[in-house]
């Protein structure tokens, strides 16, 4: 039955099925009863209905609400949407008293109430997610401190650096995705419930009480902008992009370090595929997943940005294609976050392979130079003679450390014997013990100060 039927004559069954949004905002049928709770103790705290038609009401909603949790009750799919499933349910069983209900509000702040509970209880689960992966990270660096791997730039190997300087990178995104949570929750924390259609309502209503007993901060400030504004859903979708956008990153480093040619890490069986064809082979089909979903997110961001763009103010029914993409990216990252720490956690580091990798490709070239420099000579040209030497290195098919002393004085005069100690790839490490280095203590600050920011965010 349609909450609008007395003055229309209806819809055809298949312009019915276009115009519902039931198939995907069922979901929020808590949020939408949590909110007409409040809504009924309100109207008779103000005494626009009586305690009685509020316990009647409020009694009724809540065994409602109890019974589809309980799955006693099947949301009927027949019905427009949530709003309409609630109410007429109500109404059906308590008769004409259910029809006060909607005193003083309209779906069109119902919705938008609905979303921004929805999101609210969202970012809380994300929340957790990414405080977990993080936790993950940070074992799985404090495991890996003296793990000496090279470092890559261009994808070439660069300079040295450990398993655990590499991965705590990925915590730090994962940090700033988390005070960008914080951000948009905040701003989101406002009640739009009392707004009605666009102009709130002639009722005498109290949207402070509604908005405390909803566990908002305060009310929207403006009524034509609360029932039109999507600009959080577009923040999380934004966010989400971007933690989709880390993980993928991550997914893809870890899938190429998994290949034959680095061997650096394994797959654990359990996030790992075979083929059906190769017996040998064994994929990363879940960290793949993760980097394919990134796209959908993205997706999710563009559809919403485009449904807005050309709205006019107030309500328009262009809105109510902001749910599936908003539901769709919130279980993607979810689901994303909780798969990204079980590889994190059962991720085998072949130690042995990084170390003998970080051997090649002179990633101790810088340190040959600094060298020089210590030693008086100008960086540039210190960069210079380096430079000549690694190409001798390359041609005699060398490692930096293996060119002999009088090599090394054919190319400058000043290297005394000192220089192999400066070259050795864990003094290399050890050097770089500036903040936010690989060194070990500067790895050590790096984890207490992500540990002391979890405890606080
Ligand atoms: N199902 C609608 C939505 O999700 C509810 C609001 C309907 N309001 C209206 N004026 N038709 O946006």
């Amino acid at each position: 039955m349609y909450l609008w039927g007395s003055h229309l004559d209806g819809l055809e069954d298949f312009t019915h099925e276009f115009n519902k949004s039931i198939d995907f905002d069922k979901i929020l049928f808590e949020e939408d009863i949590i909110g007409s709770l409040a809504h009924v103790k309100m109207l008779s705290a103000v005494g626009i209905i009586t305690k009685n038609e509020e316990k009647i009401i409020s009694c009724e909603l809540q065994n409602i609400l109890d019974e589809i949790k309980e799955r006693k009750l099947e949301i009927n799919l027949k019905e427009e949407d949530i709003h309409s499933f609630v109410e007429n349910e109500l109404t059906k069983r308590v008769g004409v008293v259910g029809k006060k209900l909607h005193t003083a509000r309209s779906r069109n702040d119902q919705c938008a109430l609905d979303l921004r509970l929805y999101s609210k209880k969202s970012l809380e689960k994300i929340k957790i997610k990414l405080l977990e992966l993080i936790e993950t990270i940070i074992d799985l660096a404090e495991k890996n401190i003296y793990t000496i791997m090279p470092g890559f730039t261009h994808m070439q190997h660069a300079q040295v650096t450990t398993f655990a300087h590499y991965i705590l990178s990925y915590a730090q995104m994962l940090c700033r995705d988390l005070n960008r949570l914080k951000d948009t929750f905040n701003r989101l924390d406002e009640n739009p419930l009392g707004s009605c259609a666009l102009v709130t309502t002639s009722f005498n209503i109290d949207r402070f009480m509604t908005s405390k007993l909803l566990g908002f901060k305060k009310p929207t400030e403006n009524s034509m902008d609360s029932v039109s504004d999507r600009d959080y859903i577009l923040e999380i979708l934004f966010n989400n992009s971007v933690i989709m956008t880390h993980l993928s990153r991550l997914c893809e480093e870890l899938i190429y370090f998994s290949s034959s040619e680095y061997n650096f890490v394994k797959f654990s069986d359990k996030f790992s595929t075979g083929s059906s064809i190769m017996p040998q082979k064994k994929n990363p089909d879940m960290a793949e997943l993760i980097r394919g979903k990134s796209g959908r997110c993205y997706g999710d961001l563009f559809t919403l940005f485009t449904i807005l763009k050309g709205t006019p103010l107030s309500y328009n029914k262009d809105f109510q294609e902001d749910k599936e993409p908003l539901f769709d990216s919130v279980k993607t990252v979810f689901n994303s976050l909780k798969i990204m720490k079980g590889i994190l956690d059962t991720i085998y580091i072949n130690k042995e392979k990084m170390r003998s990798s970080a051997e090649k490709g002179f990633l101790n070239a810088t340190d040959l130079a600094d060298y020089l420099v210590l030693k008086g000579i100008a960086f540039r040209e210190a960069y210079s003679v380096v430079g000549q030497i690694v190409n001798y290195s390359i041609e005699k098919n060398l490692k930096l450390e293996d060119i002999s002393l009088k090599k090394y004085k054919e190319f400058h005069k000043i290297f005394e014997n000192d220089l192999y100690d400066f070259i050795n790839i864990e003094k290399s490490l050890e050097n770089r013990n500036v903040y936010g280095g690989p060194a070990k203590d500067a790895v050590n600050i790096q984890i207490n100060n992500l540990k002391n920011f979890i405890n606080d965010i």
